[in-house]
């Protein structure tokens, strides 16, 4: 079987978007109902996120993507966006190959943002190498750098890695 993280191309627009609104299946009940909906995203909300700069990867085993995660280069720091395995191959190792893949691509501190709910997720982040920042800072580095409705900014939550700890976080300043 061949098998690859990958760039992923204009050609790839359509598996990207039937991977995230599979995966995103998983939210259903969890996330708050308000902000639940089918598509989760849809194609408009999927290219206008490419059109602002979010740049996606692709995990691939014998030319089909399964996996996907985006990057966002903004400002000072690099976000990391939409992450989304399909749903019958999470927990098989794909998303931590995407993870340590995008890491590569950015030497600036890495945030990422996910649902409060989404235990897994942060999780998933937690053990590798990143902290959840304090209610405080997640609501301004929300309003900084992700354009997101207001709603979804108090039901989120802001994972930031040990760089972004170094470089932003003065001690004290955050209580
Ligand atoms: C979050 C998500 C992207 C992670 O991708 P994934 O492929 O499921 O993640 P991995 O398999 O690499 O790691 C998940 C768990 O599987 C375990 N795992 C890793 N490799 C494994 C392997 N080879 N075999 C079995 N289990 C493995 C890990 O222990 C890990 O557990 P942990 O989170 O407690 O550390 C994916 O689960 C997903 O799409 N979830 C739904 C959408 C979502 O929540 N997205 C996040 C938005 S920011």
């Amino acid at each position: 079987m061949k098998v690859m993280v990958r760039l992923c191309k204009n050609s790839d627009f359509e598996i990207i978007y039937s991977i995230i609104n599979d995966a995103a299946e998983v939210y259903k009940g969890i996330i708050p109902e308000d902000r639940w909906k089918v598509p989760y995203m849809s194609r408009d909300e999927l290219r206008h996120e490419m059109d602002e700069g979010v740049v996606f990867w692709g995990y691939e085993e014998d030319c089909k993507l399964i996996g996907v995660m985006g990057i966002q280069h903004i400002q000072d720091v690099t976000l990391i966006r939409h992450a989304y395995v399909s749903q019958a191959r999470q927990n098989q190792g794909i998303g931590v190959k995407l993870l340590s893949e995008l890491r590569k691509q950015t030497n600036r501190p890495i945030l990422i943002g996910t649902w409060a709910n989404a235990v897994w997720a942060i999780r998933f982040y937690e053990r590798h190498g990143f902290r959840l920042v304090s209610p405080k800072e997640k609501d301004r580095l929300l309003r900084k750098y992700w354009s997101i409705p207001g709603r979804q900014v108090e039901t989120s939550v802001v994972l930031a890695d040990q760089e972004w700890f170094d470089v932003f976080q003065v001690e004290g300043n955050d209580t």
